[in-house]
């Protein structure tokens, strides 16, 4: 028997080269899902292009607009159901969720962040790594839950340092290190391998204490 894919919305405020990934990999056959929406909070994110030129619809919802975090929430919610997804990947999306969006979608939600959680949430991760003389960096793929970049993590890659890196060197090699481990994280919750429950990430039933390592 096959099995439906399930539908997923993205959520972008910028340039959207995680997105681009998930597409990639949609249209290259190594992600079973149905990416429906695209949405934006920025009328202007280039991510919105990259979802046009795949086929997929957008919304944009300027959070400017909304005096109160969790009316822009709501609206985010109302324009989201319309769509029924099932996983919702938040890809650079530069707004605090509140309790309004995060129990709505409560399990289904997944979040990136460039660092190695719980080092640095929060911005400026590449030079607060630098800042530290870190030997390592990476970032995170986890479920979303209310605490800032803190819900249980899934999946890490790891870059070294180097003696003349920048913010800027080094968030380019972050990125291409996002753009494997967040499809793959995803993929094993398309499979039904991966699981939120209970305030934990779970693995083929095993709870995932310490997060994978993709190397
Ligand atoms: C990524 O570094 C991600 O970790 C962070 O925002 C950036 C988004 O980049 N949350 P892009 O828009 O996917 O290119």
């Amino acid at each position: 028997m096959t099995r439906r894919a399930r539908r997923a919305a993205v959520l972008i405020s910028g340039s959207g080269t995680n997105l681009q990934a998930f597409i990639d990999r949609i249209q290259g056959g190594e992600l079973d899902i149905d990416l429906g929406v695209v949405l934006s909070n920025k009328p202007r994110a280039a991510g919105l292009e990259r979802a046009r030129r795949a086929n997929i619809a957008v919304e944009c919802i300027e959070h400017k607009h909304f005096p109160v975090r969790e009316e822009f929430d709501a609206a985010l919610v109302a324009t989201l159901d319309r769509y029924e997804p099932e996983i919702i990947i938040l890809a650079g999306f530069m707004r605090i969720l509140t309790a309004v969006f995060i129990d709505h979608f409560a399990g289904k939600i997944f979040n990136i962040h460039p660092s190695l959680l719980p080092k640095y949430p929060g911005l400026n991760t590449h030079q607060r790594a630098i800042d530290a003389a870190d030997e390592w960096h990476g970032s995170t793929v986890h479920f979303a839950t209310v605490e800032l970049d803190g819900g249980p993590r899934v999946i890490q890659g790891r870059v070294q340092l180097r003696p003349d890196d920048t913010a800027d060197t080094l968030a380019a090699r972050v990125l291409e290190i996002e753009h494997r481990i967040y499809p793959a994280a995803v993929a094993l919750f398309a499979a039904g391998r991966l699981d939120y429950h209970d305030g934990c990430a779970w693995l083929d039933g095993v709870r995932l204490d310490e997060p994978l390592q993709f190397t």
